[in-house]
């Protein structure tokens, strides 16, 4: 099994300012560097050094020398890079002094990707090879479509979003990653469990993975649902954190490691990234990316809303393992001042808290699926059956198949 990433390179530009620059505005920057970048690039980076054997396709020009050096260092395969008259394409990056960016993007050689070459490269790849995706590159759609007539698994990264993405038909698409300007892009939604519901209803097959930034990231699919919190990091530079996220994630998965062991290197890897100035040489290595795992610490949160908002997304997401210490770690703190926080700020325990998640669970399960009582046990995290059927009388004041029947009408099985 090979994985290929079919994307842009760019020259980035980056202006270290004060404050990102207003309209009409003329501000002077402390510092002005160039870097290697482009979404596609950092991305086959940070696979590389997570360890993932790589091969890069896409289109740079003849001043885009030090970026094939720089891949090639990092051990990329770059036989189906392609040199062109065309000038690389090149980023104008400004950089806040809290790490934010804003940027401008010039295609050049990534707009010249044609069908033809992408025939060409993908005649060498064959069902069950990996191809990552952005979208800074011509003939995203028909790459799409190519990848999966060879039964290609496709991840994709819908980055930056563009309302012609709205067009692409995520039945193709094996993972998607996207961050939360993007979902809102494709559903106008802002609220991450708003969003989740939208896109499990078009399309319930698909493995997503949503970044939240400083909020952590979730991943979810048919059946499990995973939240990884970020690493609290001081912020110096935010450019290419969500292409290593990205790179990381997409080469645990390739290398086989559990979606689990996937969010948090890919969140450590991040971390580090956005400590660290530039695009491509802030991506860290696999090795500092272990090391970190013992000294990062999760963020904690400021604010009693966000609070509350971790507390119900990990009893969601754990409805079959969830333990005080796991939520404890989960909010930052020990487990015993997480068991006062929750019956001071909560007026409840964590029990039966838990029983309250499992019981909604197994309501959304009759409500959505045809799945019998005997099946929704496990996935709701419940021992056996009487104990699910009790929880659930004294919860909804009825029987798990009478609250089925209220809400569809019909009856699947008793
Ligand atoms: O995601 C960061 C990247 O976006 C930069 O390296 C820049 O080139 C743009 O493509």
């Amino acid at each position: 099994m090979r994985i290929l990433n079919f994307g842009s390179c760019n020259i980035d530009c980056v202006y270290y300012v004060d404050h990102i620059v207003k309209p009409s505005e003329t501000t002077a920057a402390k510092q002005m560097n160039t870097y290697a970048g482009g979404k596609g690039l950092n991305q086959s980076i940070a696979m590389a050094r997570a360890g993932a054997e790589i091969f890069h396709a896409g289109c740079i020009g003849p001043d885009g020398a030090m970026l094939r050096e720089l891949m090639l260092s990092c051990g990329i395969n770059l036989d189906y890079l392609k040199t062109i008259k065309e000038n690389t394409g090149h980023a104008v990056i400004q950089v806040d002094r809290s790490g934010e960016n804003s940027i401008v993007l010039y295609n050049g050689a990534n707009s010249a990707v044609t069908r033809d070459y992408i025939d060409f490269v993908l005649e060498e790849f064959k069902s069950g090879d990996f191809l990552l995706l952005q979208n800074e590159i011509s003939e995203l759609s028909y790459l799409i479509d190519s990848a999966e007539d060879k039964g290609m698994q496709i991840l994709l990264n819908p980055s930056p979003f563009q309302d012609e993405l709205k067009d692409l038909d995520f039945n193709k698409i094996s993972y998607l990653i996207l961050n939360e300007i993007e979902a809102a892009g494709f559903s106008g939604l802002y609220e991450p469990e708003e969003f989740i519901l939208w896109i499990k209803e078009r399309y319930p097959e698909l493995r997503v993975i949503l970044t939240l930034g400083d909020k952590g990231s979730i991943y979810f699919d048919r059946n499990i649902k995973t939240f990884q919190p970020a690493f609290k990091v001081d912020a110096v530079d935010a450019t290419a954190a969500g292409d290593t996220f990205t790179g990381y994630f997409a080469a645990c998965i390739f290398n086989g490691k559990s979606i689990e062991t996937a969010l948090k290197y890919a969140s450590a890897a991040a971390a580090l990234a956005v400590s660290r100035k530039g695009a491509a040489p802030s991506i860290p290595a696999y090795i500092e990316v272990k090391n970190s795992l013992n000294i990062l610490q999760p963020k904690i949160f400021d604010g009693f809303q966000q609070m509350k908002n971790a507390v119900r997304l990990y009893f969601e997401s754990h409805t079959d393992d969830a333990s005080l210490s796991g939520l404890a770690v989960r909010l930052g703190y020990s487990a015993s001042y997480t068991g006062r926080w929750l019956r001071e700020n909560m007026h409840s325990t964590f029990s039966k808290l838990l029983l309250e998640a499992r019981c909604r669970k197994t309501a959304e399960y009759l409500e959505t699926t045809d799945m019998p009582v005997s099946d929704i046990i496990e996935l709701a995290g419940y021992r056996n059956e009487s104990f699910l059927r009790k929880a659930f009388l004294k919860e909804y004041g009825c029987t798990p198949m009478e609250y089925r029947k209220a809400k569809r009408g019909k009856i699947h099985d008793e």
